[in-house]
């Protein structure tokens, strides 16, 4: 059979107009064409090699695909580089048939945003869809058809790094923050060439890495794997998304890129998911370490066996599937099934209509950092900052002020701004940094600038200097925190204080300056304990590693001209002991009373209260927000209907701005035990000065269920407790039932 096979069977048997129409049959007259070594090559995912003028083909890979041993490449991008693997496949492979090309695009391709956890602070479903609808823009015009993105596992572990990359400790917010990513991705048509397959992973209960180390086992039960761990998930998959990627962990003594339960009975048998899974980075020969398979021939039998459809990078299934099936010790329905789903993500993203599709000079010359990208990126790294502290209203600053001292490694830092995953975002010189943001709003005569220190070498010879321009200025802003390293894939800590000598730095400066203000610029990959910075600063802002316009947002921020909205998806705790800490916790049999905060025997810490520092949907404004009464439309649910809870809000103090008005409800008995409260809801709204809106929530029956000890995803009668707030710290005071 010559080359362009496919084009010629699927043009016979359907002609021309009928072909856009029927992707299935399409698929299975290809398929009928494909050796069962060649269908086992579309399974198989392998990496772009590099030199330094950009992608190469390089010898294995070339080999690999005009074998037809290989389906799609990670990292391979740029028109150039993708056009000539592209070409290998369609015109030297003996079928033809076009690969896939995926990236790692997390929170930005070019233009990049603030990292995940960052613009899940934001709460703005429209601004997180925009934000991946930009990145598949720049991404796809790069010859990319698909993302390894969202992350989508929920995490209350600060310690685990890869906290960064999600939408933090809730399963409700994640959920609805995994389904826009999903939509800005992938839009309404995947055939459009600015369009790109999206990927739920990690596949799942990666979040929960015991002790929070990387990679680490996880063990729990059912209950809270589908009442926490799996909505986010499923969520994706009632989006739309495409694809899956299982994970590195294993889950009760079963990896879970061998996890038959996950993968097929929920998966694919309860949720019938029709998009196809890959493995993550040799996930599937990872399970020989883990101690599940014993040669990697095994770990291929148990990966394609359990329903991962794809092998990243592990040779696994190309060396091992084929002996497998002749054995019998795999089923050539699953190879044909991987298969199909793959060739049919292909014909979704009409590579089989036009291979160079994506492949346009024009394009990727006239796509990447568009103005009107590089403005979204500063309005939602604006929105994704969290003001923590402003005490005596310290933010905003006045811009006439005479002169503010800038101090820390991270004021003209250009890098570490961009955070982790940056994808192919320029961390030489693109980048807006907080010095050039301030120096919009600032003349140089009132601009001191000193970095202090760096984030971690314990070399203090830069304080002097440091102290000496914070004695000179008027207002001190700090700008400090992590490396973009320090958080992300790999990148647990055991310790969540601000690195290196910079706790030390700060102390010195209030101490030379006992009464000026002093405003810390956070950015972060993680929860950090703040417990010492809270009382030596006056204001804290979080900005998270924000991103290409991250300097300009912060400043926005700074002199006012942006109202700080962003609030926390994730809780602060006091210290690490604390962890896990998270809002919607079980109540014990022994819950502090709140009539006597110190009896004895109850389930708390002699060292620390229970209470975290700073609370899950905390955020302040330079505005203020009253909350009237909340009314019920009726205290008594059915089955049947529904009732509304609303509340009016007012924006009583001086400035316009933005609040998240949140929804939580608490199951007061149930089955089984319930978090002491959930957020069910939330709406944010723009208010200007005086102005006042009622926000209204609809509760249904599905707002209330849960899976039980049956694994039955019910709702159960009974009283409920519910408040709209503007954090999670509250005391709930109305009650409904449902009978
Ligand atoms: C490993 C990471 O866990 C995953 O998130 C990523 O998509 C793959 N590597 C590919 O880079």
């Amino acid at each position: 059979m010559s080359k362009y096979a496919w084009c010629l069977v699927v043009t016979m048997f359907y002609g021309i107009s009928a072909v856009a129409q029927n992707y299935e049959a399409k698929v299975d007259s290809i398929m009928s064409l494909m050796t069962l070594q060649e269908k086992i090559g579309q399974t198989v995912m392998y990496g772009g090699s590099w030199d330094q003028t950009g992608p190469i083909v390089g010898v294995d890979n070339g080999k690999y695909i005009i074998e037809g041993n290989m389906g799609a490449m990670l990292n391979a991008m740029s028109v150039k580089g993708t056009r000539d693997l592209q070409k290998l496949a369609v015109e030297e492979s003996r079928l033809g048939i076009p690969l896939l090309f995926g990236y790692d695009v997390i929170h930005g391709h070019r233009t990049i945003f603030p990292i995940n956890l960052g613009l899940s602070a934001s709460w703005d479903l429209k601004m997180i869809e925009e934000s991946s609808r930009i990145a598949a823009e720049e991404a796809s015009a790069e010859g990319l058809h698909w993302t390894f993105a969202p992350m989508v596992d929920v995490s209350r572990e600060p310690r685990w790094g890869r906290i960064s990359e999600g939408a933090g400790e809730d399963v409700y917010l994640s959920s609805e923050i995994a389904k826009a990513y999903v939509r800005g991705f992938q839009g309404d048509d995947l055939s459009l060439p600015n369009t790109i397959l999206a990927c739920a992973k990690h596949y799942v209960a990666y979040g929960a890495a015991q002790a929070g180390r990387d990679y680490h086992t996880v063990n729990m039960g059912e209950g809270e794997l589908r009442n926490v761990y799996l909505p986010p998930f499923k969520a994706t998959v009632d989006a739309g998304v495409e694809t899956f990627m299982s994970a590195f962990n294993e889950l009760n003594g079963v990896p879970t890129s061998g996890n038959k339960f996950t993968l097929r009975d929920i998966l694919r048998d309860e949720w019938n998911f029709k998009g196809f899974v890959v493995s993550d980075y040799t996930s599937i020969n990872e399970m020989i370490p883990h101690g599940f398979a014993k040669d990697s021939t095994d770990a291929a039998r148990i990966g394609m066996n359990s329903g991962v459809d794809m092998d990243m990078m592990g040779h696994v299934y190309r060396k091992h599937l084929k002996t497998l099936v002749e054995e019998g010790k795999v089923s050539e329905d699953y190879i044909n099934d991987a298969c199909r789903r793959i060739l049919l993500a292909k014909f979704k993203l009409g590579l089989f209509d036009n291979p160079y599709r994506y492949i346009d000079e024009e394009r990727e010359n006239t796509t990447k950092y568009k103005p009107e990208f590089l403005a979204k990126a500063r309005e939602i790294a604006a929105a994704s900052s969290v003001l923590l502290q402003n005490n005596n209203n310290a933010l905003p600053i006045d811009k006439n002020i005479k002169s503010i001292a800038f101090i820390g490694p991270l004021v003209k830092d250009e890098y570490d701004i961009l955070g982790n995953w940056a994808a192919k975002g320029d961390r030489n010189g693109k980048a807006v940094s907080v010095f050039e943001g301030a120096s919009e709003y600032l003349k140089p005569n009132q601009i001191l600038y000193a970095k202090g220190c760096d984030i971690l070498k314990e070399d203090e010879s830069g304080f002097n200097e440091a102290i000496s321009i914070s004695k000179q200025a008027d207002e001190i802003v700090l700008v400090m925190g992590e490396g973009h390293h320090m958080s992300g894939e790999a990148a647990s800590r055991t310790n969540l204080k601000i690195p290196g000598i910079q706790p030390r730095l700060i102390q010195k400066i209030r101490e030379a300056n006992p009464n000026k203000k002093i405003t810390l610029v956070l950015m972060n990959g993680r929860p950090l304990n703040l417990s010492e910075e809270i009382k030596t600063v006056d204001a804290i802002l979080e900005v998270w590693f924000p991103g290409t316009m991250g300097g300009a947002a912060t400043a926005d921020l700074l002199f006012g001209t942006v109202n700080p909205s962003g609030k926390l998806t994730v809780t602060f705790p006091r210290n690490v002991g604390q962890v896990p800490i998270y809002y919607n916790m079980k109540n014990t049999g022994r819950p502090i009373p709140e009539n006597n905060p110190n009896e004895d025997y109850k389930s708390n810490y002699i060292d620390v209260p229970n209470t975290p520092l700073f609370v899950f949907g905390h955020g302040l404004s330079y505005t203020k927000f009253a909350y009237a009464d909340l009314k019920l439309s009726t205290h008594q649910m059915t089955f049947s209907n529904t009732i509304t809870a609303s509340v009016e809000i007012t924006n009583t103090g001086n400035y316009d701005g933005y609040e998240i008005v949140q929804l939580y409800i608490r199951d007061k008995v149930g089955s089984v035990t319930r978090p002491v409260k959930e957020l069910k809801g939330f709406e944010k709204i723009f208010l200007k000065k005086g102005e006042s809106k009622v926000v209204t929530f609809t509760i249904s029956v599905d707002t209330l269920k849960f899976y039980n000890s049956e694994m039955k995803y019910t709702v159960e009668p009974g009283e409920f407790e519910i408040a709209i707030a503007p954090s999670s710290d509250f005391k709930f005071k109305h009650i409904f039932t449902l009978n």
